[in-house]
């Protein structure tokens, strides 16, 4: 099983500008997203490429996920963002307007080819999809299964919305259905459901608010845009210390159970089954990973 790796802020950082990019690798998020497509007007996606290029050769992205989001597939941009940009430096590729399976393997054969090109491992580009269309959240489960390089989907919550002719509200009902969709197809492929940005920077109680709802819906991660999300997201998408507690409670208060001949116990009072060990021990994996105390 592949190394659990967190996505709890995945920072978009418009690729046009090597001062925002210099200053996203100093902020606390664990994914970098290199935007060529929402945040570069037609008229720049070239100078935006050299952009990156030149902050991949110049820039030190220290232990942070390198994201780069391609313009989608059905444009004259996309190939030639991922010719002049992929490199070693590259971990994932983000693919916007992801439609159906067939996207996701032509990704998948492009990346394959540029990568023999250019000498780099062929297997090691991740592919991240954004569902942001009705399309791609109807065949989310065949698109999560269409490549073994398939790492994550990511909601997008303006293009969506665009489509269906939904309003966002603050408790967002109307997406809900897609959050749900999208979340259990990348679950039956076993990889990571990150939610879309909250796009009122202003407003830290109502991301506050749409990040616990993602969270409690069983999302990884939350998309963000701007430095002043980061802590937020991250605070909420890390264990607490008294969850990491009940988590070690849960372990231990199991293993005596089951030294006794028992397969149930409880802790404070609940039931505690073996799925509850497994939830635990997953805490307590992302809780390491987010550099918490464990003992
Ligand atoms: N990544 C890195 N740095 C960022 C940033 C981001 N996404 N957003 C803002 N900053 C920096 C600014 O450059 C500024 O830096 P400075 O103090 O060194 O000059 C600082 O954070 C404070 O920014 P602020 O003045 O509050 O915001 P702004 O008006 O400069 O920018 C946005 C506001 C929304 C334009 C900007 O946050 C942005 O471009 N976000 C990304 C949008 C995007 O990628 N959209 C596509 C995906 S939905
Ligand atoms: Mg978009």
């Amino acid at each position: 099983m592949e190394e659990l790796k967190l996505r709890r802020s995945m920072l978009f950082v418009p690729g046009i500008s090597l001062k925002m990019i210099s200053k996203g690798t100093g902020l606390p998020a664990d994914s970098i997203i290199l935007d060529l497509e929402d945040a570069v007007e037609f008229a720049k996606k070239a100078e935006a490429r050299a952009v990156v290029q030149q902050a991949l050769k110049e820039v030190d992205f220290g232990e942070k996920e390198i994201v780069l989001r391609i313009n989608s597939l059905d444009t004259k941009f996309a190939e030639e963002d991922l010719k002049s940009c992929l490199n070693l430096k590259i971990d994932t590729i983000l693919l916007p307007k992801v439609n159906q399976p067939e996207d996701i393997k032509k990704l998948d054969s492009l990346i394959g080819r540029l990568a023999r090109e250019k000498g780099i491992p062929e297997n090691k580009t991740r592919i991240m999809a954004m569902m942001e269309t009705p399309a791609g959240v109807l065949n989310s489960a065949p698109i999560a299964l269409a490549s073994p390089r398939m790492s994550g989907f990511m909601l997008g919550a303006a293009d969506l919305t665009k489509d269906t002719r939904a309003k966002i509200t603050e408790s967002r009902v109307e997406l809900l259905f897609a959050m749900s969709q999208v979340l259990y197809s990348a679950r039956i492929a076993g990889i990571d459901a990150i939610d879309s940005p909250y796009f009122n920077i202003k407003n830290e109680k109502g991301l506050e608010e749409h990040t616990l709802q993602a969270m409690r819906l069983g999302y990884d991660g939350k998309a963000v845009i701007h430095p002043g999300q980061i802590e937020i997201v991250n605070r909420i998408f890390s264990p607490a210390p008294e969850e990491i507690e009940r988590a070690k409670r849960i372990i231990n208060a199991f293993e005596t159970a089951q030294k006794e001949g028992k397969g149930v116990t409880t802790v404070g009072g609940e039931l505690i089954e073996h799925l509850h060990v497994t939830q635990a021990q997953r805490m307590l994996k992302i809780a390491e990973r987010t550099g918490a105390r464990l003992q």
